[in-house]
């Protein structure tokens, strides 16, 4: 989760886009949404598979790294809408000794190349529900990263798209994959801990800075900023609102908690399965920093479940979370508890009862290699990935709850099944998305 923030430019700036590309990928209002077969409806055992990067930044260069672990996996085509990331994970292909590869600032480019099977989506949140969708309706699987999208809405529109195309889509949220937390999940649903009645996760972290307040200022060379913005509402480019720091301006994502928020209520939820809340009230605010950051510092959300409460809690600017960690994750039981981790977990029986024995467990590693094989393993199989988009827009789910209870100041009523707010249309409103023309998402249930 590390900042990047090289400014290198070496490519021409390019026009995002022009109406004979819109109309073509059913961009513009009413023309037919873009059903296109690629190359891959199905990748044999033994074939290669050819993905195309979407978003080089950050996460984007880390999972690319991750999928070339795997010898199969070639990158002929990596974009990014600022040429200084697009260089690096071109370097990365080569590094890897794979080819190097041609580089777009447009990933509707991509989308049109029959050679590619998938999509590695690593933009921004504003930034992953259109390309994913596109991407299924192009006959590509896609592998996208947490949290699912910046709305409600949006992920709908992704499960519906993945479904109606038959799509392998996987995740990011690799904790799904890691064992050791696999492990203490299947404690918690053997019932050895009894009665599991209140579950929490919490993330603590040190090292996020105040980013400060700088002012407006043209966007560097070789960054193509209508594009980066996208389907986001058009605002002057600020060097906040922009690479990392995206994360904490509502119209691009949700903050701590939707960016830890998702990985740990994963988590969470991998115990006590995916049942939807009921109801989720909110607290928190900007206590820690001064800076032109929008979302909270400090929040606590408290979702009612039908027969258990899950708390999650964040705080930037320290490190001392519960039990001496920085972040971490408890489900506590009437006959014992677990507290769980990276660096493992720990099961600690109740004195009045013996069913579960105490014990400490290391943590398994990165779980991130695994995760990326699954994907490539299900590309093959057909069969849906441990994070496929059903659990992926779920756990998202339950996390934009939280910022809608906090935005809203209100207990939110939620019916899971009709993926509703109860009584309450302000908040009902906000699981919703409104797109700066001229994009559109195909699928979307509310427009
Ligand atoms: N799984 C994890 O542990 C994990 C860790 C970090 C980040 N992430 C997720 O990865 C995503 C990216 O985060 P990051 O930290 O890498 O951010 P980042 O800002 O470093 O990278 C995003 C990249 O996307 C590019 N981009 C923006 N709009 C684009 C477009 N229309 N087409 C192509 N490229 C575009 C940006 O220029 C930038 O290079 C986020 O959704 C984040 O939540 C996941």
């Amino acid at each position: 989760m590390n900042a990047d923030t090289t400014k290198k430019s070496v490519l021409s700036r390019r026009q995002f886009v022009n109406s004979t590309s819109l109309a073509a990928l059913g961009l513009v209002a009413g023309a037919a949404p873009l059903i296109r077969t690629g190359r891959a409806a199905e990748v044999g055992a033994n074939d290669k598979v050819r993905i195309g990067l979407i978003g080089c930044g950050g996460m984007g260069q880390g999972d690319l790294t991750c999928f070339f672990l795997n010898p199969e996996v070639e990158c002929p085509v990596v974009c990014d809408v600022d040429d200084s990331k697009m260089l690096k994970a071109a370097s990365i292909c080569e590094q890897n000794k794979r080819a190097k590869p041609e580089m777009v600032k447009d990933f509707r480019r991509i989308l049109e190349r029959k050679d590619i099977d998938a999509v590695l989506v690593a933009t921004p949140d504003h930034w992953h529900a259109m390309p994913a969708v596109l991407a299924c309706q192009a006959g590509k699987d896609v592998y996208v990263e947490k949290p699912l999208a910046r709305t409600i809405d949006e992920g709908r529109a992704m499960v519906e798209a993945a479904r109606k195309h038959n799509r392998i889509v996987q995740m990011g949220s690799q904790w799904r994959s890691c064992n050791h937390i696999i492990e203490a999940a299947e404690i918690v649903k053997s019932g050895k801990l009894g009665k599991v009645s209140i579950v929490r996760g919490w993330a603590y972290l040190d090292w996020l800075p105040s980013i400060g307040k700088p002012a407006d200022c043209p966007p560097p060379e070789g960054v193509d900023y209508d594009m980066w913005l996208g389907p986001a509402p058009k605002v002057p480019f600020n060097p906040n609102r922009f690479h990392f720091n995206f994360r904490w301006f509502w119209d691009y994502a949700g903050g701590l908690m939707t960016d830890w928020g998702v990985h740990l209520i994963n988590m969470m939820l991998m115990g006590m399965g995916q049942q939807a809340p009921k109801s989720v009230f909110s607290t928190g605010g900007k206590f820690v920093f001064d800076d032109n950051s929008e979302t909270p510092d400090s929040q606590v959300a408290v979702y009612e479940f039908p027969d258990f409460t899950l708390i999650w809690e964040h705080k930037a600017g320290m490190n001392n979370g519960l039990h001496g960690r920085s972040w971490g994750v408890q489900w506590s039981g009437t006959e014992g508890t677990i507290i769980l981790n990276d660096g493992g977990y720990q099961v600690i029986t109740e004195p009045k009862k013996a069913n579960i024995e105490s014990e400490r467990k290391p943590g398994s590693g990165d779980p991130r290699p695994a995760h990326v094989r699954n994907f490539l393993e299900c590309m093959k199989t057909r069969k849906p990935p441990v994070l496929n988009l059903e659990v992926g827009h779920h756990v998202s789910t339950v996390a934009h709850l939280g910022n809608i209870a906090l935005r809203t100041g209100r207990k939110i009523n939620w019916d899971g099944a009709q993926e509703r707010v109860l009584d309450d249309p302000a908040a009902d409103r906000m699981i919703g998305t409104d797109y700066r023309g001229p994009w559109k998402l195909p699928y979307l249930k509310r427009t």
